[in-house]
């Protein structure tokens, strides 16, 4: 029995491939490279010692999709795949409500053809919007405040719905924080296109020298150092409550939802005085005004992950920083030549 897993060479996607084959799982990845580089799938050879089987294409196309579970012997999804820039989505709307939101819907309409009805889905803290307070608990009320934010929110009600509509569907929301970090080998990691939207890669940029420095987006909050707080997560200890949320989803049906954090804020400055120290390298910045649609603080209680799944983050912010930069590092270009 394999595991479907649909954008398994992204970031979140491949280093949760590696976490799943290190437990036993056998994978199939699902990826259209429109975010994310063949070249993945080399790596990953590399790290696990394992051959992954690997379709390309699109989530869109159901006959492809279709083919794929003909082919295998699936017993769950984990789904990734989907568009996640938040600006993007602002000046694009329709490009994301169609890729995630009707891609989805297809995905969740072949499963159901072929009575596969366990998937494990890539969800985001976005969906807390702006007005609940941290710590975050999964029983607030969810909103957006962008279409890439209204598509997690949407996303995880068709899930709901399907899973309210017929009883032998297992669907479970993974909410992340802040995903940060890479596998220690430094051969897989975040390689956004063009300029990143997300800090870490910005400060591992700048670091390389691709960028020349960081702007900090508002010193004014109400935030021990007037910088945004915000809850980063080992990319690999979000790899493993994957396979956690996995387990627990193949032995249950029903809706469930968890958070995916460290459950601990960390600012702005925080974050680039870790970077410093840690890999000895200075990361110029200048403070600019605060950017449309931030919040103070934002981090997880991960309590009911904790007591249900048996997760924690173990990871440190300093590991973090520390596997951030090596993968940088090694890989000036991401994965381009
Ligand atoms: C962002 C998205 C969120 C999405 C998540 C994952 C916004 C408003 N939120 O979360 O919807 O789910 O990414 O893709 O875009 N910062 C700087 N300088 C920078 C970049 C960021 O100071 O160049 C600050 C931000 O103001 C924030 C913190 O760093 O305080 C983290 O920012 P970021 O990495 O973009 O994550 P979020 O905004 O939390």
């Amino acid at each position: 029995m394999a595991i479907l897993v649909t954008g398994g060479a992204g970031y979140i996607g491949s280093h949760t491939t590696v976490e799943l084959l290190a437990t036993g799982h056998e994978v199939i990845i699902l990826d259209d490279f429109s975010n994310s580089s063949p070249k993945v799938l080399d790596r990953l050879k590399t790290i696990t010692g394992k051959n992954i089987a690997f379709y390309e294409g699109s989530i869109l196309n159901k006959p492809f999709l279709n083919k794929i579970f003909k082919e295998n012997n699936i017993e769950a999804v984990i789904h990734f795949a989907a568009f996640k820039a938040v600006g993007e989505s602002v000046k694009e709307p329709l490009k994301y409500y169609h890729n995630n939101i009707v891609g989805t819907i297809s995905l969740l309409e072949v499963m159901a053809e072929n009575k596969v009805k366990n998937i494990v889905f890539s969800s985001s803290a976005t969906v807390y919007g702006v007005n609940n307070i941290s710590p975050l608990t999964e029983d607030m009320p969810t909103s957006a405040t962008n279409p890439y934010g209204y598509t997690k929110v949407m996303m995880e009600q068709i899930l709901n719905d399907v899973a309210f509509a017929d009883k032998e569907w297992s669907v479970t929301n993974l909410r992340y924080f802040n995903p940060i970090g890479a596998h220690e080998s430094g051969l897989i990691g975040e390689a956004p296109n063009g300029v990143p939207n997300n800090i870490m890669p910005y400060i591992t940029q700048v670091a390389v020298g691709k960028l020349q420095e960081l702007s900090i987006f508002g010193d004014d909050y109400d935030t021990p150092d007037g910088t945004g707080v915000r809850d980063y997560i080992h990319v690999i200890d979000l790899a493993k409550g994957h396979v956690l949320a996995l387990k627990d989803n193949l032995a249950t049906t029903g809706s469930h939802v968890y958070n995916l954090g460290a459950g601990q804020g960390y600012s702005v400055l925080d974050l680039v005085k870790t970077f410093e120290k840690e890999n000895n390298v200075t990361i110029p910045y200048t403070i600019k005004p605060r950017r449309a649609g931030d919040i103070a603080t934002c981090y997880a209680n991960s309590n009911k992950a904790k007591e249900v799944l048996g997760w924690t983050a173990q990871k440190t912010l300093a590991d973090m920083v520390r596997d951030s930069w090596r993968w940088q590092s090694q890989n000036p270009n991401g994965y381009e030549e």
